[in-house]
Parts: structure tokens; C-alpha cells; sequence
């Protein structure tokens, strides 16, 4: 038998990933249909972090999935990689709603419930253990790097204030790009493109370097 202390980082998550799927901590697991918890390759050095799901995450299980997602993945591949290099959460695994009758609208998650779903996020990261993390909009860098990040700021630039990575930084939110139009928006997805690729960058250079041991 296997022993208890030999288990994986990707068995670990997977039972982690178990227990998630049963959570009520928060009011929003009355109108989840799914628990987003995660998607990607676990034992990647370089993982992203976004908001919470929205509709389509809901409706699979799975981070990224609708039209930000597809953005997301657009520029993962500008910068030679896939979903498959790397890992994608959220700092809130259900879907936040406002429902209205028959119509369901996305809203923001509240500070309450970024604060519930913490502990699930924390113990995600802690197993993966990052070399590099990548805050996907403001609440998730305020969540993660300090908080009252201002992202058209202090986007692309590395902290070494986040206690799940030795290097983070923030990146655009691919919905915020979305939302953009004309010049704005090539110059917000050239700025999308252009972090995600300063962060394969940094992953390569942080592996050079020995770890600190604190991380
Ligand atoms: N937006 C997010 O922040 N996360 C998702 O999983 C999808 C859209
Ligand atoms: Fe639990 Fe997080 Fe879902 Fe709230 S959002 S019910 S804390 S998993």
C-alpha cells in the first residue's frame, strides 16, 4: 500500500479538489452549479490566478472557458504555450450571480466571500508551490501581491511580497480586454501578451537561481 506521506502533488490536489466540491462556506454555494477549482498541469512552475467563474466555468468545472478564456489561451499561445504548461484558478471557486427570475448576471465577488474561499486557494498554492504567479485583474493582485493594487500602475512589474510565490506580478484581466475597443484594446492585449511572456521568461530565470528557503 501506498504510504501516506508518499502521495503526488496532482493526488494531493485531487483530494483537495474533493473536499472543494462539498464546501458551503460561502452564500454563493447555493447558486454555484459547479466548484471551479482548477485546470492545467499541477506541477507547473508558473500558475494564474483570475477572479471566479463565470457563466460557461459554471456550467463545466473548468477555469477559463468563455470568451476570456479563449483570450487567455490566444496569449498563452503567442508565447509558445498551451494550458498544459501551466495551472489556472480562480481567488473564488463558484460562480458570484445575481439572479433575477429567469435572467442569471455575473457580478463581482464580495470581500466576504474572497475571504471564505481563501483557505481553498491557500492550500492550493501551498501544494503547487509556484516558482511564479500571475494575478489575472485587480482583486486577485490585491488578494495575492498587497492589497489596493492599482493595476494600470503596477501591472507587469514583479513583487516579492506574495507568500505563495517567490515572484508575482499582475497581469490584465482578459474580460477587461474584452471590454476594450479600437487602439485601447490592441495596446491592452499587446500588454496581456507581453506579461504572459515576461513570465515564462522569469520562470526560466528563477530556476536558475537556488529557491529561498522560506518558499
Ligand atoms: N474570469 C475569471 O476570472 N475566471 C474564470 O475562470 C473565467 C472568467
Ligand atoms: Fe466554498 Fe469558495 Fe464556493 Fe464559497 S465560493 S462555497 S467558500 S468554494
Amino acid at each position: 500500500m501506498q504510504s501516506l506521506f508518499d502521495q503526488s502533488v496532482p493526488e494531493l490536489l485531487d483530494e483537495l479538489a474533493g473536499r472543494n466540491r462539498e464546501c458551503t462556506a460561502c452564500p454563493l454555494a447555493e447558486t454555484r452549479t459547479n466548484v471551479v477549482f482548477g485546470d492545467g498541469n499541477p506541477e507547473s512552475p508558473l500558475v494564474f490566478v483570475g477572479e471566479g467563474p463565470g457563466a460557461q466555468e459554471d456550467a463545466t468545472g473548468v477555469p477559463f472557458v468563455g470568451r476570456a478564456g479563449k483570450l487567455l489561451d490566444e496569449c498563452l499561445a503567442e508565447n509558445g504555450m498551451t494550458r498544459k504548461h501551466v495551472y489556472i484558478c480562480n481567488i473564488v471557486k463558484c460562480r458570484a450571480c445575481i439572479v433575477d427570475g429567469p435572467s442569471v448576471q455575473n457580478r463581482a465577488p464580495r470581500p466576504v466571500e474572497i475571504a471564505s474561499c481563501a483557505p481553498w486557494l491557500e492550500q492550493q498554492l501551498a501544494l503547487i508551490r509556484p516558482l511564479v504567479i500571475v494575478c489575472l485583474g485587480g482583486p486577485s493582485a490585491s488578494t495575492l501581491i498587497h492589497s489596493g493594487f492599482r493595476m494600470l500602475q503596477e501591472r507587469g512589474k514583479w513583487f516579492n511580497t506574495c507568500r505563495f510565490a517567490p515572484h508575482a506580478m499582475a497581469a490584465l484581466h482578459p474580460a477587461y480586454v474584452l471590454r476594450q475597443a479600437g487602439q485601447s484594446f490592441a495596446e491592452a492585449r499587446g500588454h496581456l501578451v507581453n506579461d504572459i511572456g515576461a513570465a515564462r521568461l522569469k520562470v526560466i530565470e528563477a530556476r536558475k537561481a537556488p529557491r529561498p528557503t522560506l518558499f
